[in-house]
C-alpha cells in the first residue's frame, strides 16, 4: 500500500476506534536525539546494549555499567519530548480507553504528560537497592558511581529490565489487558528484536486488533502488520491527529 493511503487507513480506524493501544520504542525518542540502542550512534565505547544491560555484566563490573547508564543519563537530561510524544498525549485524551506501552527508560513520556502509561522496561530515573529492594527517584547527573542506599547501604542499581529479566508482573497484566480489548494497535519506532514487546503485534492481531506500525525502515513485524508507513514519528503521528 502507498504512504498516504496507509497513513489514511490509520487515520479512519481511528476515528472509528473505541479503544486504542500503542507501543513504542527508541524510534520516538530518536527524534528528540536520545540514539537508539541498535543505530549507528547506539554504541558506546563500542560496547552493544546487551553486553551491559544484564545482571551479569552489572555482578562482573558494576561501576562500566553505571558508567554506561551515566552516558545515557547526561544525554537524556538535555533532551525534551518531541511533537510524537505530544500528539500520543493529545490521543490519550481523544480515545475512551487508550493504553500506552513504552519499552523507553528516558521518561519523555511521562515528560510530555502520558499517564495511561506502562514503562515496561523501566525508568532510568529510578534507581534500585540490590539488597532491600526499595526503589527511589534519582535525577543526579552524573551519578555518584558506586551509588549507595540511603537505608541500608546496599549497592543501587538502574531500576531497569534488563535482558535475562522478566517484566513487572502487573506491567505484563495491563500490557495484555490493553492488547486483548484495543480494536487498533499501533506500533512506533522499535525494530522489534526484544521480547516480549516484539511478540505484542502478533498477539494484538490474533484477539482481532488492526495492526499498523509506523517506523523509519522495514522491520520483523512489517510483514504482520496490516499496514506499515515508513518515515519519521516526528512527522507521522501528529499527522494522525489532522
Ligand atoms: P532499537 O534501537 O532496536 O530500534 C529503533 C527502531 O526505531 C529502528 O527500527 C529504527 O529504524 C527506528 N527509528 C529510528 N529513528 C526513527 C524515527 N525518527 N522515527 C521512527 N522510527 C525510527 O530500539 P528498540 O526497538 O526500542 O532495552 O529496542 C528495544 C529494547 O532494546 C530497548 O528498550 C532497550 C534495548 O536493549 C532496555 O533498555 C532494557
Amino acid at each position: 500500500m502507498e504512504s498516504n493511503s496507509a497513513l489514511q487507513e490509520i487515520k479512519d480506524r481511528l476515528v472509528k476506534a473505541k479503544s486504542v493501544t500503542v507501543l513504542t520504542g527508541a524510534g520516538i525518542s530518536a527524534d528528540s536525539g536520545v540514539p537508539t540502542f541498535r543505530g549507528a550512534d547506539g554504541l558506546w565505547k563500542n560496547y552493544r546494549a546487551e553486553e551491559l544491560a544484564s545482571p551479569e555484566a552489572f555482578e562482573r563490573d558494576p561501576k562500566l555499567v553505571w558508567e554506561w547508564y551515566n552516558w545515557r543519563r547526561e544525554l537524556i537530561a538535555t533532551k525534551s519530548p518531541n511533537a510524537a510524544h505530544i500528539a500520543l498525549v493529545e490521543l490519550e485524551k481523544q480515545i475512551d480507553r487508550f493504553w500506552l506501552i513504552t519499552q523507553n527508560v528516558d521518561g519523555l513520556h511521562p515528560a510530555a504528560g502520558s499517564k495511561k502509561l506502562s514503562e515496561i522496561h523501566g525508568n532510568i530515573w529510578k534507581v534500585r537497592c540490590t539488597d532491600c529492594g526499595r526503589v527511589e527517584g534519582n535525577h543526579d547527573v552524573p551519578i555518584a558511581i558506586l551509588p549507595h542506599c540511603t537505608t541500608c547501604r546496599g549497592l543501587l542499581r538502574p531500576h531497569i529490565v534488563w535482558f535475562g529479566e522478566s517484566l513487572d508482573s502487573e506491567d505484563l497484566r495491563n500490557c495484555h489487558e490493553a492488547l486483548r480489548s484495543c480494536d487498533l494497535f499501533l506500533i512506533i519506532g522499535t525494530s522489534g528484536t526484544v521480547y516480549p514487546a516484539a511478540s505484542f503485534g502478533s498477539v494484538a492481531k490474533e484477539q482481532g486488533a488492526f495492526v499498523a506500525e509506523l517506523n523509519l525502515d522495514p522491520t520483523p513485524n512489517s510483514g504482520l502488520v496490516d499496514v506499515t508507513v515508513q518515515g519519521r514519528a516526528k512527522d507521522l503521528v501528529p499527522e494522525l491527529l489532522k
